[in-house]
């Protein structure tokens, strides 16, 4: 790749975690909307469930989650409080059981969680949904204070997935982002997660943090590949201090740039293919066993996964919902979600109905980010006449200079976006984006 092409295409987009990206919903849906959406689900709807933690033990200056650092338990315990009402709230609004094939505990990190919370939670879920047979419940946990009874309390609420922060081991870089983790402190949270039954295991990691280089990457993933993770998600560090006054504290002398980026992210992707991982979408990476490497792979808001449900429902502060009409988030304040939720309403507060134009374009983006493909026949098959603007710019793009980034589908079914167009489908599923450029949103780098 030579540098022009790399400066061309690496300017900043959003991570297509949704379509349109959460900067553009808007106070036109509210809680009165989401009240009418909740009761309209259809008794046999399958249901994913995502549960907010905004609540670290100490803040990492490259974090760019909706979280906060806390050294009391108390926040937490009162915040718990509100999220168990709102479960109550989104039970009593559906009006009946449904049954759910995902749970995921997000944050910030719910390893600060309590054990009894741990255990009400999973508890007061399983009073909306029943969790299927084959339910997949994940947990993000921050392992440098992930204690044993949190492990054994997870387990035994169910969970048989868990997404560990590495980011990075060199001490230096650590030192860097405020965040000193031993690999024998990760290994062991994950051992006690294995032999309390939860087998799948996720690491996290981040390239283009300071200090780091092509071998320093590489050397993390060395470490890395002795913890034998099911699943590695491997991100671009998004640089956005405008937004994120900690992030001021990260040493931007010390930043990679571009062409640092884009070699450290191919220098993991190789150490980790090397290794046997399949590579999935932009920056996940999987065992050829695990379901992520097989199966039809969906983008949602935590990235790249299987859940197939359609209908995400989400609590705690800054939660985002996806029902069949629309979009929804929560306050994101936790003082602005708790009042809501004290006051015995929906703490929705933005949100997007869904165009038949949005529906198009956010199946092209997501499957593009999936499986690299534009697939022409499948938008023209479920959407008729409404796909034709969209696979018209999907031709024009195809017909103008893309410098190798995509080429023509085989059987002539839209375009792929190829092996050196990878790392940049984010800017590749940007061109079908009809709100990018509509508002002032910062977003990070392309690579
Ligand atoms: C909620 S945290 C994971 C669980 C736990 N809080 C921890 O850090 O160990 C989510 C993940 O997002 C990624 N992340 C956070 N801030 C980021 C940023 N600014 N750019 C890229 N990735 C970031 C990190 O890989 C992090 O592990
Ligand atoms: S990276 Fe994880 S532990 Fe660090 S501040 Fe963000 S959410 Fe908390």
């Amino acid at each position: 790749m030579r540098p022009e092409t790399l400066k061309r295409y690496a300017g900043s987009v959003p991570r297509y975690t949704s379509y349109p990206t959460a900067p553009h919903f808007s106070d036109k849906i509210g809680a009165a909307e989401y009240g009418l959406w909740l009761a309209a689900l259809p008794s046999a709807a399958r249901l994913s469930l995502y549960l907010h933690i905004p609540y670290c033990d100490q803040l990492c200056w490259y974090c760019g989650c909706n979280t906060k650092a806390t050294q009391q338990y108390e926040p937490v315990s009162n915040y718990v409080e509100h999220l168990v009402k709102e479960i109550e709230l989104i039970g009593d609004a559906i009006g009946g059981k449904r049954i759910a094939d995902h749970i995921h505990f997000g944050g910030g990190s719910p390893s600060i969680l309590r054990p009894e919370h741990i255990r009400i939670l999973g508890e007061k879920l399983r009073g909306v949904a029943d969790f299927s047979e084959y339910a997949e419940f994940a947990v993000e946990v921050d392992p440098r204070t992930t204690a044993e009874d949190r492990i054994a309390a997870f387990a035994a609420a169910g969970v048989n997935r868990v997404s560990v922060g590495v980011q990075d081991f060199a001490p230096q870089v650590q030192m860097a982002i405020n965040r000193m983790q031993s690999f024998e402190k990760t290994q062991s949270v994950i051992d006690g997660f294995r032999r309390h039954g939860v087998k799948s295991v996720n690491i996290d990691l981040v390239y283009g943090l300071p200090y780091q280089t092509r071998d320093s990457v590489e050397q993390t993933i060395e470490q890395v590949l002795k913890l034998e993770p099911d699943r590695v998600a491997l991100f671009g560090y998004a640089h956005l201090p405008e937004r994120l006054p900690h992030q001021r504290l990260i040493p931007e002398d010390h930043l990679p740039d571009a062409m640092d980026r884009f070699a450290q992210a191919n220098r993991a992707a190789n150490t980790l293919a090397n290794a046997g991982y399949v590579r999935v979408g932009l920056d996940h990476f999987a065992r050829p066993g695990d379901r992520l490497a097989g199966g039809e792979v969906r983008r949602n808001f935590q990235g790249y996964t299987t859940d197939d449900a359609g209908i995400l429902i989400g609590f705690g502060a800054s939660a985002i919902g996806r029902l069949p009409q629309g979009y929804v988030q929560n306050a994101v304040a936790t003082g602005e979600y708790q009042r809501r939720i004290a006051a015995g309403e929906l703490a929705t507060q933005r949100g997007h109905a869904m165009s038949k134009d949005d529906d198009v374009r956010s199946l092209a983006i997501e499957r593009l980010m999936c499986g690299l493909h534009f697939p022409e026949r499948e938008l023209l098959e479920r959407f008729g006449e409404s796909a034709s603007d969209v696979v018209e710019e999907a031709r024009l793009l195809l017909d103008s200079e893309t410098d190798g980034l995509i080429c023509a589908d085989p059987d002539g079914d839209g375009f792929r976006v190829t092996e050196k167009g990878r790392l940049f489908v984010r800017s590749i599923a940007s061109v079908f984006d009809s709100y990018l450029g509509a508002a002032k949103v910062r977003h990070s780098a392309g690579v």
